[in-house]
C-alpha cells in the first residue's frame, strides 16, 4: 500500500498516535498522516513493523507502541509512552473488533466488545486528552461505523451498540474540547475491503458508487478532519460509504 497522497507537510513537525494501525483503515491513516509531515506513533496489539516500512520508504516519519485496547492500564501506558516528549496532536482511534454473532449475544461476547470498542476508545482518549489540550489545535478522529445508524447485517448487536455509543462519546468531548482548540470528530465506514470483513459476502453491485471501498477511502478523510482545513469542524460524523447511507 504506497503513500498515494504528495508529500505536503501541512502536519509537519505534529505527532499523531493512530490505533489500529497495524492493519486496514488504521495502516492507512498512519500512511496518510505521515505523508502530511506528521510523527505517526503506530499503536496495535499486533506488529506495525508492516506499516512502519512503509511509512518510511515513503519518506515519513513514525514509531510503534504494543498495547491491549481492552485493558485500561496498557492504554495508559502505550498513550504514556506514545508522548515522550509530551507531544500528541492528534489521536485517531481506528482499533476495534467486531465479529458475526447472534441476534441475542450472549454476556461473554457483549462484555468483551463493549468493553475493547466503547471502554478502551474512552481510556484512548482520556490518557492522551491532556496532551491534545496542551497542543492548542488538538484534533481526535474515532472510528465508527455506518452499522452505528443503520444496524448492521453481519456483525452482532454489541458491535452496533458500541459503535453508536461511540457517537455519543464524540460529541460530549467536542463540545467540551472546544474552549481548548481541541476538535473531536468521527467517521463512519461502509462496507471497506480490510481484514476484519474478510470473507463477508458484501454485494458491490448494491452500492451506489459500484465497488466496495479501501482503507486510503477512509484514511483521507480521516486525514482531513485531522488538518487545519478542517479547523472550523467538530462534533460532526463523516460518512465514508460509497452512497449506501446518507446519514
Ligand atoms: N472494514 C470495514 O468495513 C469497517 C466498517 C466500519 C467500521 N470499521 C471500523 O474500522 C476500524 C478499523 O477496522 P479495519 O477494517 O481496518 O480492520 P483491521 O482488522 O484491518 O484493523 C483493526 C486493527 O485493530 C487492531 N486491534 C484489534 N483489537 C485490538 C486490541 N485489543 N488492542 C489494540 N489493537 C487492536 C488489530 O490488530 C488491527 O490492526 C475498526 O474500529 C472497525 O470497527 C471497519
Amino acid at each position: 500500500m504506497p503513500i498515494q497522497t504528495p508529500a505536503s507537510g501541512e502536519l509537519s513537525g505534529q505527532v499523531a498516535l493512530v490505533t489500529g494501525a497495524a492493519s486496514g483503515i488504521g495502516a492507512a491513516t498512519a500512511l496518510a498522516l505521515a505523508a502530511r509531515g506528521a510523527h505517526v506513533v503506530c499503536a496495535d496489539i499486533q506488529s506495525a513493523a508492516a506499516t512502519l516500512s512503509q511509512l518510511r520508504d515513503g519518506g515519513g516519519a513514525g514509531s510503534e507502541v504494543r498495547f491491549d485496547l481492552a485493558s485500561r492500564d496498557s492504554v495508559a501506558q502505550a498513550v504514556a509512552q506514545a508522548a515522550p516528549d509530551g507531544r500528541i496532536d492528534m489521536l485517531v482511534a481506528a482499533a476495534g473488533i467486531g465479529f458475526c454473532g447472534p441476534l441475542l449475544a450472549n454476556d461473554e461476547d457483549w462484555d468483551r466488545v463493549i468493553n475493547t470498542n466503547l471502554t478502551g476508545t474512552f481510556a484512548t482518549l482520556r490518557a492522551a486528552w491532556p496532551f491534545l489540550k496542551a497542543s492548542g489545535h488538538g484534533s481526535v478522529v474515532v472510528v465508527t461505523s455506518m452499522g452505528a445508524y443503520r444496524g448492521g447485517f453481519y456483525f452482532g448487536p454489541e458491535y452496533n451498540a458500541s459503535k453508536a455509543a461511540l457517537i455519543g462519546l464524540v460529541r460530549h468531548f467536542a463540545l467540551h474540547g472546544g474552549p481548548d482548540g481541541v476538535r473531536v470528530n468521527a467517521v463512519a465506514p461502509g462496507f471497506i475491503e480490510t481484514p476484519f470483513v474478510a470473507g463477508l459476502p458484501y454485494d458491490a453491485g448494491a452500492i451506489p458508487l459500484g465497488r466496495l471501498g479501501q482503507p486510503a477511502d477512509v484514511a483521507e478523510p480521516i486525514a482531513f478532519l485531522c488538518s487545519q482545513a478542517a479547523g472550523y469542524v467538530t462534533g460532526t460524523v463523516l460518512h465514508v460509504n460509497g452512497g449506501v447511507f446518507f446519514g
